[in-house]
């Protein structure tokens, strides 16, 4: 039988106190209520005018001028499929720089869509050099380039500047994976010159899961109109369907979907009207607060906290002049096994999640979340504070104190 949770209920009403400090403490109530506000119908107009405010918020979010910057319903997953299986035809070759797991899921949705791909692969908790990128295009002449910007599970973040130039240079399409950096790290999709990018709401961005704004750019709208057809029954008289394959997914057809959220308002699907609520809200809690002050929010906490743990004596993983600020890899120390007591331990008895990773760093390496609105001092202090205590009743001897006070450091530099 399923036990009852109390922590849940209290995440949904947070202590005032998990959210002392600089940061975006009101976001819950916020979405929350938001999120209960009267739905309306899809076509009503104040409703799409709610549609268009949240097309603008998501273009400051991302930095770009792209018209087509809107939301997929689903989590980020859904925005990542849109995109995908929309610039990727049957046939269409593809390249995917793998530096960890959801490189392993891009190449995935790229081939059940009939891509045909050509991946390279660096050992996790590292990065590529843009060089050795710009060297595989040369190769392999793809038509997409799919690139995660930050993985979560190695905690590593590849720089992307440059890569939209070389690109363009090769006629490539460039889509990034920036589900788990949006809001916590620059994402300059006009500046990197990025032809469609997506993320979810759920990390950095404080939001609910299940919606996925992405946004998309000229070279990438020309590929998707070429490949635009309308579903029967909704098609006008003088319609002419495009050439190009059709996409293969309905609920994800990038072309239909851009009709929807047009001034045509073509009928697709019934947006979630909550969760556009809810995504809308979210976006105008990130920009209140800023989102140089949020980058500098993240950065800060992933300092102390890298400082605390290492003067717990435990070894960071992975290439720390490539870390996310929004998720710290640890190794799991030799007497705590595959680390799962410990992560039983901060859960149960202190309210504390940590993760572990996937594949072969399963068990391997721990991984601390500093994402969106628990980003902040109380929080790391208090981690690192369980983390000692967690620690040493599991046989692992770390100097008292060590953590918080190098932690108090970084804060007060
Ligand atoms: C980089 C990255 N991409 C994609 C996903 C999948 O997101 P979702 O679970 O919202 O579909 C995740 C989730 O952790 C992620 O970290």
């Amino acid at each position: 039988m399923k036990q009852y949770r109390p922590t849940i209920y209290q995440d949904l009403d947070p202590s005032p106190r998990l959210l002392m400090g600089p940061g975006p403490v009101d976001v819950y109530p916020r979405v929350l209520r938001a999120m209960s506000a009267p739905m309306l119908g899809q076509f009503d107009p104040e409703f799409t005018e709610y549609m268009n405010e949240t097309m603008a918020l998501y273009r400051q979010i991302y930095r770009t001028d792209n018209d087509w910057t809107f939301l997929v319903n689903g989590t980020a997953r859904a925005g990542i499929e849109a995109c995908l299986g929309s610039l990727v035809a049957k046939g269409d070759r593809v390249l995917v720089p793998i530096f960890g797991r959801f490189g392993h899921l891009l190449t995935e949705i790229c081939q059940r869509v009939g891509g045909e791909i050509a991946t390279m692969e660096t050992e996790w908790g590292t990065v590529f050099e843009i060089n050795e990128i710009a060297e595989a295009i040369g190769k392999h002449q793809p038509k997409v380039v799919a690139m995660v910007h930050g993985d979560t599970s190695t905690t590593t973040v590849q720089p992307l500047e440059g890569l939209g130039a070389i690109c363009r240079e090769t006629n490539a399409l460039l889509y990034v994976d920036a589900t788990a950096t949006l809001g916590g790290m620059p994402v300059e999709v006009d500046a990197w010159q990025l032809d469609a990018v997506s993320a979810g709401l759920q990390k950095c961005m404080s939001g609910p899961p299940g919606s996925s704004p992405v946004t998309i750019g000229e070279r990438a709208l020309e590929k998707i109109s070429r490949r635009k057809h309308i579903e029967g029954g909704l098609r006008p008289t003088d319609y002419v369907a495009s050439d190009g394959p059709a996409i293969s997914s309905n609920y994800l057809d990038m072309g239909m979907l851009m009709d929807y959220w047009s001034p045509l308002r073509l009928n697709h699907h019934t947006e979630s009207t909550s969760m556009l609520y809810a995504a809308r809200e979210t976006a105008r809690v990130v920009l209140d607060e800023g989102l140089e002050s949020g980058f500098v929010r993240h950065e800060q906490a992933s300092c102390a906290l890298r400082a605390g743990l290492r003067a717990m004596d435990l070894e960071l993983f992975g290439e720390q002049a490539h870390r996310m600020t929004n998720v710290t890899g640890v190794h799991i120390p030799q007497a705590c096994g595959d680390g799962e007591q410990v992560r039983t331990q901060m859960l149960n008895d202190f309210g504390i999640e940590i993760g572990t990773s996937f594949g072969h760093l399963a068990g391997k390496i721990w991984r601390i979340g500093t994402m969106g609105y628990v980003c902040r001092k109380p929080n790391i202090l208090r981690s690192l504070n369980a983390l000692e205590a967690v620690l040493r009743r599991n046989g692992f001897d770390t100097p008292k104190n060590a953590g918080v006070d190098a932690a108090y450091e970084v804060y007060d530099e």
